[in-house]
């Protein structure tokens, strides 16, 4: 696999604050294309040995906004065991449930549009059902928790201009922290 060459978008970077586009099918070949450099970045990202060989940042989720390209797609790699690793295509999407409990990653949550340390609560949904089409423009739900509840939030926030960071409180950056589970 070789480092695909996309450039990510800063935070300081407008176009990040803007809302992507729903994509129409059959989804072009630049946007096939867009797809599979996402996902090889990623998975690259997370083999240590590549990332240190490229200087990367490690990342599970992102969104083609922050490449640069203002269309509601994001991919989300997982690794399930090591080196093997799970993606997610998830075009379109919308939350159509999400559970009464909320989590938040204790270690603070990370964003590779954000290259600095940012302290504080990101209240998320410890579950969702999402509804979404898939690269062929079929539609299809899933059902996500934890992490991958996580990450899925997080990048449709990216689809509509929200990045983690507005969630925190700058004066109370660790408010109603009682209220929900650590992960
Ligand atoms: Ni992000």
């Amino acid at each position: 696999m070789k480092l695909p060459k996309i450039e990510i978008l800063d935070e300081k970077n407008k176009i990040l604050r803007e809302v992507s586009k729903e994509v129409t099918f059959p989804l072009p070949n630049e946007d096939k294309k867009m797809i599979k450099d996402m996902i090889d970045y990623l998975t690259l990202s997370q083999i240590e040995e590549e990332r240190k060989k490229y200087d990367l940042r490690a990342g599970m989720g992102l969104s083609a906004v922050q490449i640069g390209v203002l269309k509601r797609i994001f991919v989300i790699v997982e690794e399930v065991e090591h080196e093997k690793f799970k993606n997610y295509i998830i075009i379109n999407p919308k939350i159509i449930s999400y559970s009464e409990e909320q989590i938040y990653v204790g270690e603070g949550e990370g964003c590779l549009s954000i290259n600095r340390e940012v302290e504080g609560i990101v209240p998320r949904y410890a579950r969702i059902t999402v509804e979404a089409y898939d690269e062929l423009g079929h539609k299809f739900q899933i059902r996500v928790r934890e992490d991958i509840a996580i990450a899925f939030q997080h990048e449709i926030d990216h689809l509509n201009g929200i990045l983690f960071i507005d969630h925190i409180d700058p004066k109370n950056p660790f408010k109603n922290q009682e209220k929900m589970r650590e992960i």
